[in-house]
């Protein structure tokens, strides 16, 4: 690949979908339609693509295009975001050129309680595909943070639109810190990047094809059940909690236990001290590790 020659400023899904125009700067230069579509064209997730040089939210952006009717799959590319948006409120640092931070939709034919372990689902996909192009091994704090080095690597935030009891759409939106060199004070103790990690640049658009061609494998199993069930073995050997002491924390009831995996929900399964074991639900309660950040 060559030199950055240009930044778009504006969607071109019609450009992916016809194979010109649609770039994602990689590390070593610019993604072209034609090299996107022959990574990911075929692909459930994926395609079409809808890229931004910069938006206010990838999310947010899917979520019109689902209202609009857009197909199950299309996904969405910012190289930056004004309006980054994390769980609880929170904002998510989305700078130019040094990370991936993308949302797609899916239209699964299932009940809205069936939505959460597609969080978990792409959490596994993220995890599984960083693991696939690195050889690193990222972890899963439950539900659905990446971790590495006890330190935030990827953020996931789903959205859902249901009617009639049904779900319409959801939107997967994830950030992963690729080659980021410095975050702001606030999170630089919790946060990471590959490249913090490693020391070297990743290729963004590789990485990106890595992660889509998991969440492919995993939504493929997910869709089989409507469930955690075929995924919670691999699921539960990234969990970086799994057999260490967490601390509940369920509303005026803080208690302590050991992390055992996930069951098919997705719920986390803890070992409490009498022996008993509880089922967490993600939502309802967080859980923490006794120490540090994970
Ligand atoms: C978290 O708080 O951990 C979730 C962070 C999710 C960030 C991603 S970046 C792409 C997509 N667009 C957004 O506005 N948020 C998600």
């Amino acid at each position: 690949m060559g030199k950055i020659v240009e930044r778009p400023k504006e969607g071109c899904a019609g450009g992916a979908a016809r194979g010109e125009d649609c770039r994602l700067l990689g590390a070593a230069g610019v993604l072209s339609g034609a090299e996107w579509q022959s990574r990911l064209r075929g692909r459930r997730i994926g395609w079409p693509v809808k890229c931004y040089g910069e938006t206010d939210s990838t999310n947010l952006r899917a979520k019109a295009l689902a209202e609009e009717g857009a197909p199950e799959g299309t996904l969405v590319i910012a190289e930056s975001q004004t309006e980054g948006r994390g769980r609880r409120g929170r904002s998510w640092v989305s700078p130019p050129g040094e990370g991936l931070w993308f949302s797609f939709i899916l239209r699964p034919a299932v009940v809205p309680a069936a939505a959460p372990a597609i969080t978990l689902t792409a959490a596994l996909a993220a995890a599984s595909g960083i693991g696939d192009m690195t050889g690193l091994a990222p972890g899963i704090k439950w539900p659905n943070d990446i971790v590495l080095g006890g330190r935030k690597l990827v953020g996931i935030l789903t959205e859902l639109a249901a009617v009639d009891g049904r779900v319409r759409y959801v939107v997967v939106g994830i950030g992963i810190n690729v080659n980021i060199a410095e975050f702001p004070a606030e999170i630089s103790r919790t946060a990471t990047s590959l490249y913090l990690e490693t020391g070297r640049r990743w290729d963004r658009p590789d990485l990106l094809a890595a992660v889509m061609k998991r969440m492919e494998e995993y939504y493929a199993e997910y869709l089989k059940t409507g469930d955690m069930s075929g995924l919670m073995e691999e699921y539960g050997a990234r969990l970086v909690s799994r057999g260490e002491e967490v601390m509940v924390l369920a509303p005026r009831n803080e208690h302590r236990g050991i992390c055992e995996g996930i069951d098919g929900q997705g719920r986390m399964l803890v070992r409490l001290e009498d022996g008993s074991e509880e089922r967490v639900m993600s939502g309802e309660v967080s859980v923490r590790g006794i120490y540090g950040y994970v």
